[in-house]
């Protein structure tokens, strides 16, 4: 049996309905698991084979519940690769939530704003990724019982998907900004030039995460719609330091809108 079976048949045991969407909450995010109904915590440390976050603002446990009738299966925490874990292992929990049965996945994470109209705690639609991580999680032999040896990538946040999101963000009166996310290695934060760099590339967003989660659960054929809550603007734009207690200290800021928003969004993704 494989690590992701082990860990599958783990979870299939314990939760009482089988998950129709995966949320996996970044830094300092990690609000929304607390909202659930009928919830089922299970920490990551129970789990076969999954990794633990190390990153301060992650919880590291995996919730299964309901909102409003739609069962969801929420990571509260995930592992980044700046910790040190391989790209594999980033990537499990997402993959062991679509053996369960998501259809779709919802990923918020925290990132410095690019685009000069952006503003500290404002949500932004990620349209499409630019990977700059010098790594991808599907390198090395292809599983192909997880999916195509070279999976399409032109579609990777679901049209469909962004479409409901920008959808709900009305009705919420929720406003929402659309950008493409460049994902960094880290964990140093980036340079002025190296932001000049992302812009002039055509980046709108910076972070340290999602790419991979993103890749994989395309190979796995999971509908993806991702958030960022700007958490700070990108280096060299203001005149002040960064620090990941902005990034946390805006996470906390944006908290209730951004359960508000996944509160009604969960809901209407129909897999
Ligand atoms: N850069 C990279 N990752 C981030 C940032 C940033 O400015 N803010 C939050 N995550």
């Amino acid at each position: 049996m494989t690590l992701i079976e082990e860990a599958h048949h783990f979870l299939e045991a314990r939760a009482r309905r089988q998950p129709r969407v995966g949320v996996v909450l970044g830094s300092g995010l990690g609000g929304f698991a607390e909202e659930l109904e009928d919830r089922l915590v299970v920490p990551y440390q129970d789990i076969p084979h999954w990794p633990r976050p190390s990153a301060v603002g992650h919880a590291g446990q995996l919730v299964f519940g309901e909102v409003e009738g739609q069962p969801v299966a929420v990571m509260s925490g995930r592992v980044h690769l700046y910790e040190g874990h391989a790209p594999s292992q980033v990537v499990f929990g997402v993959r062991v939530l679509a053996r369960l049965g998501i259809r779709a996945l919802a990923l918020t994470c925290a990132a410095g704003g690019i685009n000069l109209a952006y503003q500290r705690g404002g949500l932004v639609l990620i349209s499409d990724h630019i990977n700059l991580q010098g790594v991808n999680p599907l390198a090395g032999p292809n599983d192909e019982a997880l999916g195509p040896r070279f999976p399409d990538m032109s579609e990777a946040y679901s049209p469909r998907l962004r479409a409901l999101a920008r959808e709900v963000a009305a009705q919420q009166g929720i406003a929402l900004e659309e950008g493409v996310y460049a994902a960094m290695l880290g964990p140093s934060f980036e340079t002025p030039a190296e932001i000049r760099y992302l812009r002039a590339v055509g980046a709108d967003l910076v972070g340290m995460s999602t790419a991979p989660e993103v890749i994989a659960a395309n190979h796995m054929g999971v509908e993806v719609v991702a958030l960022a809550c700007v958490t700070n603007m990108a280096a060299g734009i203001l005149p002040q330091k960064l620090s990941h207690v902005e990034v946390l200290e805006t996470g906390e800021m944006v908290r209730e809108t951004l359960v508000r928003f996944l509160k009604a969004l969960l809901p209407r993704l129909e897999v």
